[in-house]
């Protein structure tokens, strides 16, 4: 089988400040990552920064310096928040970077070559801040302007000369393509969305603009910029060195496996992304999922709606773990969520200083007390411990099936539930009274042990730094974990050093408690 696994995240808007979005759509790719990489396999990860197009040389006029330099700028605080958010990534393409405008120029030519590429005249509506086209039938009126319906922004009239793609003529391409591979746009009810659209009719679609200057020049004909979705979507195989389809990266990495982006920018990655890879006989990516967004109140929670929570300030208060697991676990993945200081407060509470910290704490502490330190002997489980170990055994399969239809809800919710298992076989086994039957009290720690091991393994790619310190009570390091260990009810070995840890998360005193 293939363990090759190539994840992409979306190349994100220089803005100044990455707020919470941001941080959620790195965070869940990130998870995959690591998941994959403990299941075997050889994963790429790409994130990165989209440099190009009106809005950025806009951005940088406001601020009077050349946008070249204002992107070095801010790609620089999106490089740092992948480090802040401790990305497992294994690349970060920025646009402007050479190898990159290489790939698109090529790509274009190869459009053009199998006569996919007009000139004409473009007039229409045009959002700034979305760098999207809109119909006439996607514009209303709002306070006396006129805004794209689906995203609220701005839109402005252009009338320009300008290259077009042959959109209409992939139509039925594209639809038998989502027919004959039904994942590919998950979840279901934006790959519904989608078919929708394209059944409406597909128009031609404008792929360069003369107007301004920002962007990557169209081979021969200078005084037009390629459209930035056009460039921007074409990172993820410049990241591996498209059109060298002999290099390693490509080989192993395309077609990816998952374009992980938000559901607003569907439309992108599930027609115009394939339709141009199809009219450069390109592989299609296997699957675009679109996630949900991070709301704050009713409303997509974002810079120009001036309602951001900041992943940063968040960070500084919790710590890094806390907020990845709060964000993992309360937005229903695919789903909108709702996110708030005191929900996170309740969640480090509960789920992580009560249900797992004290888990790790009270079996080590009891481990040391009656057991010296050490992994027990053991002799046989009874059927209370071969329950609550097989369960492990048993979900594998499903875990690993799960992973690959990004059911994270699923993921996290088995933690759950594993955790309370957990802490309630520890209760009830009662292992202090069993001071004279020492064959007993060795297995109930041994079992217990084995369940924070087994738990502790799942969590890595959710919360990387805390499990770190976890795998000191057995001495492992993050290299030493694989999934396909929780199967296994005897991993650990009689007679090894255990060691205490430290309080992993301090409770918060509530105001209102
Ligand atoms: N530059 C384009 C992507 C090009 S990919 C070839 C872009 N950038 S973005 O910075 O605006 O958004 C990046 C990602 O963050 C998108 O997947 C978007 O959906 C996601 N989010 C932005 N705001 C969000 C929320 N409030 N909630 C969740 N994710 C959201 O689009």
């Amino acid at each position: 089988m293939d363990k090759n696994f190539y994840i992409t995240t979306p190349i994100y808007y220089p803005s100044a400040k990455p707020h919470m979005g941001h941080a959620y759509s790195s965070i869940i790719a990130d998870f995959f990552a690591r998941f994959k990489r403990i299941d075997g396999f050889d994963v790429h990860f790409l994130t990165g920064t989209d440099e190009h197009g009106l809005k950025i040389q806009r951005a940088a006029e406001t601020k009077n310096i050349e946008p070249l330099n204002f992107c070095d700028q801010i790609s620089q605080t999106f490089r740092d928040l992948s480090k802040t958010l401790n990305l497992s990534n294994t690349d970060f393409i920025r646009t402007t970077e050479d190898r990159h405008k290489k790939t698109v120029q090529y790509l274009w030519s190869e459009l053009e070559k199998n006569n996919d590429i007009y000139l004409s005249k473009y007039s229409g509506w045009y959002s700034v801040s979305d760098e999207a086209f809109y119909g006439e039938d996607e514009i209303i009126n709002k306070d006396e302007i006129k805004i794209a319906e689906v995203s609220g922004s701005p839109v402005e009239w252009i009338e320009e000369e300008s290259y077009f793609f042959r959109l209409s003529k992939w139509e039925n391409d594209l639809l038998n393509y989502y027919e004959k591979n039904p994942d590919f746009i998950s979840p279901k009810s934006r790959k519904n969305e989608v078919v929708s659209f394209v059944k409406g009719g597909l128009k031609d679609l404008s792929i360069s603009r003369k107007a301004f200057s920002w962007g990557i020049k169209v081979p021969n004909n200078p005084e037009h910029v390629i459209y930035v979705w056009l460039d921007a979507l074409t990172n993820y195989i410049s990241a591996l060195n498209y059109p060298d389809t002999n290099d390693k990266l490509f080989k192993k990495f395309w077609p990816a496996s998952l374009h992980l982006i938000g559901k607003d920018i569907l439309r992108f990655h599930a027609v115009y992304w394939p339709a141009f890879l199809m009219a450069a006989k390109i592989p299609l990516p296997e699957k675009v999922y679109g996630h949900g967004w991070i709301l704050s109140g009713e409303e997509k929670m974002s810079k120009s709606k001036g309602n951001i929570l900041d992943p940063l300030d968040i960070i500084d208060i919790y710590g890094l773990d806390p907020l990845r697991y709060y964000l993992i676990k309360e937005v229903s993945f695919g789903n909108d969520g709702n996110i708030s200081q005191d929900k996170l407060e309740d969640c480090i509470n509960s789920d992580l200083a009560n249900n797992y910290g004290n888990l790790c704490q009270r079996v080590t502490a009891f481990a040391e007390k009656n057991c010296s330190l050490k992994v027990p002997e053991i002799k046989n489980f009874n059927e209370e411990d071969l329950i609550i170990l097989d369960k492990f055994t048993k979900n594998l399969p499903i875990i690993r099936e799960e992973i690959d239809k990004q059911n994270v809800n699923f993921y996290i919710n088995f933690i759950v539930n594993a955790l309370f298992e957990a802490n309630k076989y520890f209760n009830d086994q009662e292992p202090w009274k069993k001071k004279d039957d020492k064959d007993r009290l060795n297995t109930i720690v041994y079992t217990s042990l084995e369940l924070i091991r087994k738990i502790s393994f799942m969590l890595y790619p959710i919360i990387p730094d805390t499990i770190e310190k976890v795998l000191k009570i057995f001495n492992l390091n993050p290299l030493d974990i694989k999934i396909e260990s929780i199967a296994i009810h005897k991993n650990l070995i009689p007679g090894d050093n255990l060691k205490r840890i430290d309080i992993l998360f301090k409770k918060i005193e509530k105001d209102n408690d």
